[in-house]
Parts: structure tokens; sequence; C-alpha cells
């Protein structure tokens, strides 16, 4: 049977240094990323922090249904119509590409994953900037709604409005996922609900929310090299995401980005 995980006092102060590593690590690649940066690069800062940090990667060696083999890569880079598992490979990045970096390490054996998208260089397309800023405000109304007693449908209606009520098609293959011992576990959290719904959330319960879009469809291709999801319409795309804990208050964001 397969369980949902609850972390005690102990595992939670592991879960927010796991947090504020994975978000220092993204934090340091999103400043390296610029015109020029080759995605290989950012690949190599990634695991050369890890393993300095004296962290596992959660991709390195996985090797799920929904990808060819293991992952063999320390952090998804996904550029542009690519928006999900994106494998680091020999690209360079220009002046207006939509980058998503996406994060899962573990600490003391705890994980935790984040995911964040940007604009490079100084060209900033409307639409992109629109793209960007719906996710995050999808991820920051997912966030607000979450919180003990709240039912799973709750925070996935509320991460769910923000992405249709901007006109964007919203996919349910891919979402949010329970996270602790491993990266993904149960519960699954969609990123379009029901209020009232579903799994009733606990103090110490770890949530990854990631709500991601595509401008124009909700279908996905995966790319050659069996692991890259692209929109079906080669359209831009964006997702942000960050690992919460269900407290006795509220949710404490623990991937929050270093001042
Ligand atoms: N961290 C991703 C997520 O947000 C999963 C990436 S799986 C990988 O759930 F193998 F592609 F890295
Ligand atoms: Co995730």
């Amino acid at each position: 049977m397969r369980m949902i995980e609850i972390l005690d006092a102990g595992e939670l102060r592991r879960a927010r240094r796991s947090g504020a590593l994975v978000a220092d690590i993204l934090a340091t690649l999103r400043d390296r990323c610029t015109v020029g940066t080759n995605l290989l690069d950012v690949d190599r800062w990634a695991k050369a922090m890890i393993i300095d940090a004296g962290a596992q990667s959660c991709y390195v060696d996985y090797a799920p249904s929904f990808g060819r083999g293991p992952f063999g890569h320390y952090i998804c880079t996904s550029v542009n119509d690519a928006v999900l598992h994106g494998r680091p490979h020999d690209q360079v990045l220009a002046d207006g590409d939509l980058v998503s970096l996406d994060l899962a390490v573990s600490l003391d054996g705890i994980a935790a994953d984040s995911a964040v998208s940007f604009l490079v260089g100084d060209t900033r397309p409307a639409e992109s900037v629109a793209l960007i800023e719906t996710t995050r405000r999808a991820l920051a109304a997912g966030i607000a709604a979450a919180g003990p007693g709240v039912r799973l449908g709750d925070v996935s209606h509320a991460i769910g409005t923000v992405l249709s009520g901007a006109g964007y098609p919203v996919n349910t293959e891919f979402g949010g996922h329970g996270i602790g011992s491993t990266m993904h576990q149960e519960p699954h959290v969609p990123n379009l609900g029901r209020p009232g719904r579903g799994y009733r959330l606990r103090p110490g319960l770890l949530l990854a929310l990631e709500p991601w879009v595509m401008t124009d469809t909700d279908e996905l291709v995966t790319a050659e090299d069996g692991w890259t999801l692209r929109s079906a319409t080669g359209c831009r795309t964006a997702h942000s995401e960050h690992t919460i804990a269900i407290t006795e208050d509220g949710a404490e964001v623990l991937t929050l980005a270093p001042r």
C-alpha cells in the first residue's frame, strides 16, 4: 500500500535545510544563466553544488515510467517550448529565451523540490512574461489555500482557477506531489481540482506544488531524448514550484529564494 508520509519535528528541521539548499542552488544557477550559457554547464554547476553540500541528486539515477532509463543529469533545463523534465544537452541560451530550471535534492534523507522560470538577456516578450507571472500567481494561490484540515481539491482548485482564469488550457497528466524521504510520493496534486474533495491535509505533510502552463495547448510531446516534455504546438511554456510543509496554522514555504 502506498502511504502518505507525515514528518515529525526533527524531520521537519531537516526538510527546512533541504529546502534552503535547493533554493540557494537554484538562485545561483538562475544568476549564472545569461546569453551564451550552455545547458551542460548549468548541469555541471548543479552537480558541483550538490556534491559540495554533501547532498544527493534525486534525478541522476531516477528511472520512472515517464522517462527513458535513468535521467543521468542533476537538473532539469527546459527552454521555450520545453516545459518539464528538460534533459540538459548542448544548447546555448540566447537573448529572450524562457528558461525553466527544476531541481530536487535530498539532504540527510529528506528531499526538496523547486522550479523557477525566467527570461534570459534583455528581451522580455510580453506573452512570456505573462506566462511566467501566471504560474507564480497560481503557486502563491495554492500556498495561500494550503493548511491543516484543507482538502487537496481546495489547493488544486486555487491553482487551477488562476491558470484557467488567465486563459490557459491546463494539463493534468503532471502536477504536484507529496515529498519527504523520496521526491515523488502520494498524494498527487493536480493543477485543477474540485473544492472540498480529496485528502485532508495534516501538519507534517510536505507537498511540492507545481503549476505549469503552455500558451495555447494542453498537449505534451516527448522529445527524442525520451525525457524532455514539449508543448505539442511549439508554443512557449512556464513552470513554478515550491516545496511546502503543512504546519499547525498554515503552510510554510521551504524553498524560498535567499535574499
Ligand atoms: N522535479 C521534477 C518535479 O517537479 C521531476 C523531475 S524528474 C527527472 O516533479 F527525472 F526528470 F528529473
Ligand atoms: Co516536483
